[in-house]
C-alpha cells in the first residue's frame, strides 16, 4: 500500500458509495481500507513502498480512462472510485488466472497451505477455473511433461541454511528484492530479466543465497506472499499455530520468529 501519508491537507473522496476523508497524498488502497473495503493485491503490503506491478488491485474512476491501480494513485479532492465494478472484477479475474496458470499446483502439500496470499487472492477475486492448457511455465521440468529441458524452469535453491528459495512459485512481485532493500537495506536481490523471462536473482556468479550478500535477516521471507521463499522449519515441522515477534541484537529488523 505504500508509506500512509498522515500530513497532508483532508482531501474528500467517495469510494463504492462511501464518503471518505483522507491526507492529501494517501493511496486509493489506503483509503479504501480506511474506510474499511479491502483491494486484492499482491505486491502491496503495509510496510513497503507502493510498486504497482501485479495489477490486481485496479479500480476504475470517474472521468479517468483505463483502469489505474489503486495502490500507486494517489487521492484528489471530489474522485468517485469504483473498486468493484463488474469491469475492474473482470480483469482481477483475468489476472489471477494468468498467475495460478504459470504456478503448481500443489496447494495441498504445499507448506504455505492455507497461509498463502496467491490462494487468498484466487478466492478472493472470485476465479473458479483456468482456461489456459498446460505448456510453457516456469514450475515443471520438461522431462516432467515428456518433452526437451524447460528453458524456463530454475531449481530450488536449497544453499541458504534458514529458508530454501523456489523460483517456479515466484509470482515476480518483488516484495523479497524490495524488502531486502527497504527493510534491511542490504540490496542483495534483484529482478534478472525481462517480461516472462524475469525472476529474482541472487545476482551473484553461482545465483545462489549463500553466494550473495544475504544476512538471512528474513526480511525476504516475511515479504513472500506465496511458499517461493520458505522457512525450513516450516517446511520441516508444518505450519505454525502462533506467532512470536521479537527483535533480535544482531540487525534490528524485528524479524518474526514463528514456532508450534
Ligand atoms: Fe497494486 Fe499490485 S497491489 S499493482
Amino acid at each position: 500500500m505504500g508509506t500512509p501519508a498522515r500530513d497532508g491537507a483532508p482531501v474528500v473522496l467517495t469510494i463504492d458509495g462511501f464518503e471518505v476523508t483522507v491526507p492529501e497524498g494517501m493511496s486509493v488502497m489506503r483509503a479504501a481500507a480506511e474506510a474499511g473495503l479491502d483491494i486484492p493485491k499482491l505486491c502491496a503490503s503495509d510496510n513497503l513502498e507502493a510498486f504497482g506491478s501485479c495489477r490486481l488491485c485496479v479500480v476504475e474512476i470517474e472521468g479517468r480512462r483505463g483502469t489505474p491501480a489503486s495502490c500507486t494513485t494517489p487521492v484528489a479532492a471530489g474522485m468517485v472510485v469504483r473498486t468493484q465494478s463488474p469491469k475492474v472484477q473482470k480483469i482481477r479475474r483475468g489476472v489471477m488466472e494468468l498467475y495460478i496458470s504459470d504456478h503448481p499446483l500443489d496447494c495441498l502439500t504445499c507448506a504455505a497451505n492455507g497461509d498463502c496470499e496467491l490462494q487468498d487472492m484466487a478466492g478472493a477475486v472470485g476465479l473458479r477455473d483456468v482456461r489456459y492448457a498446460p505448456g510453457d511455465n516456469h514450475f515443471e521440468t520438461r522431462a516432467e511433461a515428456g518433452g526437451e529441458a524447460n528453458p524456463l524452469y530454475v531449481p530450488k535453491d536449497d544453499s541458504n541454511p534458514y529458508f530454501t528459495y523456489d523460483p517456479a512459485k515466484c509470482i515476480v512481485c518483488s516484495r523479497c528484492v524490495r524488502a531486502c532493500e527497504e527493510v534491511q537495506g542490504t540490496f542483495a536481490l534483484t529482478i534478472q530479466g525481462r517480461g516472462f523471462d524475469s525472476r529474482v536473482s541472487a545476482g551473484t556468479p553461482a545465483d545462489d543465497f549463500l553466494t550473495s550478500d544475504c544476512v538471512s535477516c528474513g526480511a525476504c521471507v516475511q515479504a513472500c506472499p506465496t511458499a517461493t521463499l520458505q522457512e525450513k522449519s516450516v517446511i520441516e515441522l508444518g505450519t505454525p499455530t502462533r506467532s512470536v515477534v521479537t527483535t533480535c541484537a544482531y540487525c534490528g529488523v524485528g524479524c518474526s520468529f514463528k514456532a508450534e
